[in-house]
């Protein structure tokens, strides 16, 4: 039988799915062993620190999203790639209604448990549907984990397709000009590469919101559908 730890009696293909897999795995194990916060936060903050990080974070968001809410008309928001579903919980006691999906069963549970409004999925960024449009599209700290070009094209093809007109994908990465590799499984694409993406299916990139967070160099992509 093939060494399940290598990839070199596999096609290209087959590799691609072994890698889904092992990021699928990874991000399970993680949100099994690590609580709320540094299992979807910084892996190397302590919890003080990843209480500052999200908080940080939900404040720029909230800036972007808006500051209002409105019970007989509220905002449809998907967060993807929720993860324990820290920042989806938010923004529905922020008054938003708010479907959420991450690949990782350990953390869907979690989310669940936790209830407080959203509707959870076991979903990934290529397979999520939806029968209705959002205002806004969400995604924190999880393209930049896709490591093949193609299912991160895919997936932000698939996001790009869930926004209604005049809504907003917001999206974080770095805002840099190549394409970064970070240790193994990191990679952070230039802004242009979301451009590239994006303009051609109706979004214009409108923003740039760094999180402002010491010195991290990440922020909020935000990309505003005009057609
Ligand atoms: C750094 S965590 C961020 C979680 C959450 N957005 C947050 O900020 O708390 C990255 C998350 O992306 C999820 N993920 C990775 N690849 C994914 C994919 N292709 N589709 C959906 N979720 C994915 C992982 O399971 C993990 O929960």
């Amino acid at each position: 039988m093939a060494d399940p730890t290598t990839t070199d009696h596999l096609t290209a293909r087959d590799a691609l799915g072994v890698a889904d897999d092992r990021t699928r795995l990874y991000w399970d194990a993680r949100h099994r062993q690590r609580d709320d916060l540094a299992s979807g936060g910084h892996i190397g903050l302590d919890r003080p620190g990843n209480e500052i990080f999200y908080a940080v974070r939900l404040g720029a968001l909230l800036t972007l999203i808006g500051d209002l809410s409105n019970p007989s008309a509220p905002l449809f928001v998907l967060d993807a790639g929720c993860g324990k579903g820290h920042f989806a919980r938010a923004l529905a006691r922020c008054g938003h209604r708010v479907d959420a999906f991450d690949t990782s069963p350990a953390a869907i549970a979690h989310a669940r448990a936790e209830g407080g409004g959203p509707r959870y999925a076991e979903a990934s960024l290529t397979d999520w549907r939806s029968p209705w449009p959002y205002d806004v599209v969400l995604c924190v700290d999880v393209l930049f984990h896709v490591l093949d070009d193609s299912q991160w094209s895919a997936g932000l093809r698939n996001l790009a397709s869930l926004v209604r007109a005049t809504g907003r994908l917001i999206v974080a990465d770095s805002d840099g000009r190549a394409r970064s590799p970070l240790g193994d499984y990191i990679v952070h694409r230039p802004t242009a590469a979301y451009r590239r993406e994006l303009e051609p299916l109706g979004l214009r990139h409108t923003l740039f919101k760094p999180y402002g967070f010491r010195e991290n160099p990440l922020g909020f992509h935000v990309f505003t559908r005009i057609r």
